[in-house]
C-alpha cells in the first residue's frame, strides 16, 4: 500500500540544501567534467585526478580523506568518527569511474560538458555514478554544517573500477576490513522501478565476462583461392556462439542452471504486483519487440534467470562494400549475468568445457576469463531498511517499493562475506537514464530529493540503527 509519510525531512537540513543548491550543482558539474574511463590508459590521469577530486570534497564536507594506490586506480577512504564507540559506524560506497563515452556523435551535448535539458542532467557519469556518490558526500556536509556532528561514524569508500570489475577492491577490502569495519553498507549506484516511485534493491545479479578468440589461417587469405578447404574462424566462432542457446532461449551450456535458486510463488507475486508497463519498456528500448527465455516475464528474465550473452563480436571485412576474404581470426566477449547460487568460477568451468566440446577441428580457440562477481540478493529486514523506507518516505513521499536488478555490483558480495555486514542499496536514477549510453542523465528532481533522502538516512539509522 502507498501511504505518504509521516515522518518530514528536517527543517535545517531542507533549507541547508535549498540554500547551497547553486553551489552544490557546480560541484558536481565540476566533477562530471573530468573525463574518469577507467577503461582507456589514456584516461590514467583523470581517474587519478578525479579520485584527488573525490577526497577534497570529502575534505571541505569536514570527513578525513586518504586516497590509497592501487595497481589500477586509486581507492578514495573518507571517514568521520566523531559519534563515540557506541555509536554505529555506516559504510557508503560509490565510484567514481565512468564508461567510455563512445560513440560520440550520438550525444546531443558533450559527454563530459554537464548540461541541463528537461530537468535533467547529461553528461556521462551523472546518474553511473558520480551525481549519486555525490549525494551522500554533501548529505553529510548537510549535517555537520547545521548540526555540527553527525549521528553515526561513517565511512565512505569510492572506487574507480567498478565499470571495469573492481579487481582490485576485494584485495584492498580485505587488507583493511578493521578500518572498513561497519554494522551497515549503503549504496546509491541503482535506479528507481518508475519516477516518483523510491525504490530499494533486493537483488543484483552476478557476472563472468569472457573473450572467445578463434585463430584460423596466420593471415587473411583469399576466399575463392582458399575457401571451402580452409576452416574459417569466423564460421567457427558463429557455429560456438549459436550452441549457447536452445530455441527456446535457455542457455545450453551443461550444468549452467544446476545451481539456480527458485524465487518461490511469493517472490514472483511480488514481481507480478510491481507497476510494470511492458510496451513501454520496450518503446523505451527502440527494440521492435522484447524476448528472451520461454517461461518467464520480462521482468522475472531480468532479476531472477541467468543470461549467457555477445557483447562484442570481430571478424573479417566490415568497411564498405565487399571484399572477399576469408578471415585470418574471430572474436566475440561474451558475458553471463549470474543469479543466485550460481558461482562465477564454476560457470567459468563450464563455459570452457563447452566451448572446447564444440570448437570445430582446423581453428584454435581459446577463452580468456576478463571479470566476475557473485549475484546477490537479500532478506530486506531490520533497522537498516527501516531507515530507509522512512527517509525515502519522507524525500519522495512515497513508500518505496523493494525490486530487483539485473544490473551487476561486484563488491556488494564482498561486503556482507568480509565486513559481515547487510547492504542497503537505495539508488536514485531512473528508467531510461542512458547509462552505459550516449546522452547518460540523472533527474533533476532526483539529484535534489536524494540529497534529503540520504541525510535522512544516516539521521534516522542513529535514532533507530
Ligand atoms: N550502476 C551499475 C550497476 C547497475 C546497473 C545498477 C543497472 C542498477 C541498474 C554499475 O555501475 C554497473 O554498470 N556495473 C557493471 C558491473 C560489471 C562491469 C561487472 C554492470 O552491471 O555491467
Ligand atoms: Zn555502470
Amino acid at each position: 500500500m502507498l501511504t505518504a509519510s509521516p515522518t518530514a525531512v528536517p527543517a535545517d537540513i531542507d533549507q541547508f540544501f535549498t540554500e547551497n543548491e547553486p553551489r552544490i550543482r557546480g560541484e558536481l558539474f565540476d566533477l562530471l567534467r573530468i573525463p574518469s574511463v577507467s577503461a582507456r590508459s589514456e584516461h590514467n590521469e583523470d581517474t587519478a585526478r578525479t579520485a584527488e577530486w573525490v577526497a577534497r570534497s570529502m575534505r571541505d564536507a569536514g570527513l578525513q580523506a586518504t586516497v590509497h594506490r592501487t595497481p589500477g586506480h586509486p581507492i578514495v577512504v573518507g571517514e568521520w568518527r566523531g559519534a563515540g564507540s557506541t555509536a554505529p559506524t555506516v559504510l557508503a560506497y560509490g565510484h567514481y569511474d565512468v564508461q567510455p563515452a563512445e560513440p560520440l556523435e550520438l550525444w546531443a551535448s558533450p559527454p563530459f560538458e554537464p548540461t541541463i535539458r528537461d530537468g535533467r542532467i547529461y553528461a556521462r557519469g551523472s546518474v553511473d555514478d558520480k551525481g549519486q556518490l555525490f549525494l551522500h558526500v554533501k548529505a553529510l556536509e548537510a549535517l555537520l554544517r547545521t548540526r555540527g556532528a553527525l549521528p553515526v561514524n561513517v565511512v565512505l569508500l569510492v572506487e574507480g573500477e567498478e565499470e571495469v570489475g573492481s579487481e582490485h577492491l576485494s584485495s584492498f577490502i580485505e587488507a583493511n576490513a578493521q578500518l572498513l569495519r561497519a554494522d551497515a553498507v549503503v549504496i546509491s549506484d541503482s535506479a528507481m522501478f518508475a519516477p516518483g516511485l523510491p525504490s530499494i534493491l533486493s537483488s543484483l545479479r552476478g557476472m563472468a565476462y569472457f573473450q572467445i578468440d578463434v585463430q584460423g589461417p596466420s593471415v587473411d587469405l583469399h576466399s575463392g583461392s582458399y575457401g571451402g578447404a580452409v576452416v574459417n574462424p569466423a564460421m567457427a566462432l558463429a557455429r560456438i556462439l549459436a550452441t549457447m542457446h536452445d530455441g527456446s532461449g535457455h542457455v545450453a551450456i551443461e550444468g549452467f542452471y544446476d545451481k539456480v535458486v527458485d524465487w518461490g510463488a511469493a517472490a514472483r507475486d511480488e514481481i507480478r504486483a510491481l507497476p510494470f508497463d511492458e510496451e513501454h519498456f520496450r518503446v523505451e528500448t527502440g527494440s521492435p519487440s522484447l524476448g528472451g527465455e520461454a517461461g518467464f516475464s520480462t521482468l522475472e528474465r531480468l532479476w531472477m534467470r541467468p543470461t549467457c550473452e555477445i557483447n562484442g563480436l570481430l571478424s573479417g571485412y566490415t568497411g564498405e562494400g565487399a571484399k572477399t576474404v576469408l578471415p585470418s581470426k574471430a572474436m566475440a566477449k561474451v558475458s553471463c549475468r549470474l543469479v543466485p547460487d550460481q558461482d562465477p568460477q564454476e560457470i567459468e568451468r563450464l563455459l570452457r568445457a563447452h566451448v572446447e566440446r564444440y570448437a570445430p577441428k582446423g581453428v584454435s580457440v581459446t577463452v580468456t576469463h576478463l571479470h566476475g562477481g557473485r549475484p546477490w540478493r537479500a532478506n530486506l529486514d531490520g533497522p537498516l531498511f527501516d531507515a530507509a523506507r522512512r527517509a525515502l518516505a519522507a524525500a519522495f513521499g512515497r513508500e518505496p517499493v523493494i525490486t530487483g536488478e539485473g544490473g551487476s555490483i561486484p563488491v556488494v558480495g564482498d561486503f556482507q562475506r568480509i565486513l559481515g555486514a547487510p547492504v542497503l542499496l537505495m539508488g536514485f536514477g531512473l528508467p531510461g537514464e542512458n547509462a552505459h549510453a550516449p546522452n547518460e542523465w540523472m533527474s533533476e528532481e532526483n539529484f535534489t530529493r536524494g540529497l534529503r533522502a540520504v541525510a535522512m538516512l544516516y539521521q534516522e539509522l542513529a535514532v533507530n540503527g
